[in-house]
């Protein structure tokens, strides 16, 4: 198709009404008064804007697109199955063919039982469906006293009321509080955390001690489950968590009957060298929460993937389904695009591809963290990383960086003297070095900046 063109004209209209009709998700008054960015094209890692610029996006375009812009298979699927049907609901007792499809494939490809979904249009609402399929669960087993949920710090779930309320950083909750009742927050058990002359060990069992104590004041049949990130996003810089900790929380879930939730939304399909971060740790939730890159940024999709023992409760007759649902949730043609993403992650063998780069990426920024004064360590796994700068807050250094990339070709995610590097799992070695190579061109042009070296 013949790429349009816009005049001059033209150009400064769209710019215009970008500001004056749409309120942008998590708008930035500060940005905006720069001007909008507006874009208008993508093939694989690269995207273009209005005036023809062109960007490598190392964000994955907010870590959705995991087998880069533009597939010729996933338009094809999508074309198909817009000409067959394009949408029925997965209402009542309703089902589509690509639907039973993708349910099928997410059994083979999640970890132990995870095997029976309800699917929805987005992470957020992933979540809501999680944390109300856990309240539901007890209801329906004769426990309806559990309605509180144990969530993290530092965590992010959702901006909407129900997961906001137990997303752990408080800028997302503190205008629309009170929220949902019940949520209950514990430390977020970072590795990076842990205290001089204290094991990983010794630190994970210290935060399942405070996980142990909390129970135990609020009382262990009040609480109906408990939601993590696993992996903490690229909003506190993806820490790992110490030894034993993930598998401690397991066992005491288990041992309280309290429901665990993982939200695998930012962490899952493939960004971190396997389908799915808990497999790293050998640990599977009771419920587990998607989105993102499960779509491949196609089609809006997400869902809240269950066990069967927990599925169960739901269908013991009339009376006891899931009270839960939405028009769209589950849509025919997102479903289509979803399998053909997940198809190519198979096909092209970018579990692998991310794990070979992530080290080589690892690599490079250890040897880049010797190389500049204000390079600190990366955290993160596979393709999911975030390097700290080790400058004063003050000075917005990581912010300057971020500005000098877009100029230079490059979309760079910071969140303040975090630098996050979450490209697509596509990337070859000669896109890391071009990523790599901006990061420490910008470093470099900062340092002298700032007078830092
Ligand atoms: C860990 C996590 N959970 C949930 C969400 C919400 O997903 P969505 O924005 O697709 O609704 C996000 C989005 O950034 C996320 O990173």
């Amino acid at each position: 198709m013949p790429e349009h063109q816009w005049n001059d004209a033209e150009r400064a209209a769209l710019r215009e009404d970008a500001l004056r009709y749409i309120i942008p998700h998590f708008a930035s008054n500060a940005e905006l008064a720069k001007g909008p960015k507006i874009f208008v094209r993508g093939e694989g890692c690269y995207v273009w804007d209005l005036e023809g610029r062109k960007y490598f996006d190392s964000f994955a375009t907010l870590l959705t697109t995991v087998t880069g812009h533009v597939r010729p298979e996933v338009t094809e699927a999508v074309r198909q199955q817009m000409q067959t049907l394009e949408f029925f609901p997965n209402y009542v007792d309703a089902f589509t063919v690509p639907l039973i499809e993708l349910a099928r494939k997410l059994a083979e490809i999640m970890p132990g039982d995870l095997s029976v979904s309800f699917f929805v249009n987005s992470g957020s609402e992933a979540n809501e469906t999680a944390l109300k399929m856990a309240r539901q669960y007890h209801v329906e087993r004769g426990e309806k006293h559990r309605f509180k949920f144990i969530a993290r710090r530092d965590s992010y779930h959702a901006t909407t009321l129900g997961a906001g309320a137990v997303t752990g950083l408080r800028w997302f909750r503190e205008y629309f509080e009170p929220l949902m009742p019940g949520a209950l927050f514990v430390r977020a058990a970072r590795e990076r955390d842990k205290p001089a002359g204290m094991t990983s060990a010794e630190y994970g069992q210290q935060c399942l001690d405070e996980i142990e104590r909390l129970i135990a004041d609020e009382g262990s049949e009040t609480i109906a489950g408990f939601i993590m990130d696993p992996l903490p996003g690229s909003n506190t810089g993806y820490p790992l968590p110490p030894e034993g900790y993930l598998q401690g929380v397991r066992e005491i879930c288990d041992r309280y009957g309290i429901l665990l939730i993982f939200d695998e939304v930012q962490t899952g399909f493939g960004h971190t060298g396997r389908w799915f971060f808990c497999e790293h740790y050998g640990v599977t939730p009771d419920i587990m929460t998607i989105g993102k890159g499960f779509t491949g940024g196609f089609i809006p999709l997400g869902a809240a993937v269950t066990k069967p023992q927990v599925a169960e409760v739901f269908r013991r007759g009339p009376g006891t389904e899931l009270r839960s649902g939405s028009t769209y949730g589950g849509h025919t043609v997102a479903c289509a695009a979803t399998l053909a993403n997940i198809g190519i992650i198979e096909r092209e063998g970018l579990l692998e591809n991310a794990r070979v780069q992530g080290e080589y990426l690892k690599a490079r920024m250890d040897e880049m963290r010797a190389r500049h004064a204000i390079v600190g360590g990366a955290s993160g796994i596979g393709l999911l990383w975030a390097l700290q700068l080790d400058v004063d807050p003050a000075l917005g250094v990581g912010t300057w960086i971020r500005d000098w990339c877009h100029e230079h070709g490059m979309i760079l995610r910071n969140n303040g003297d975090i630098l996050v590097l979450a490209p697509s799992l596509i990337i070859t070695r000669e896109e890391c070095d071009l990523m790599l190579g901006l990061i420490e061109d910008a470093v470099t042009e900062a340092s002298a900046h700032y007078g830092l070296t």
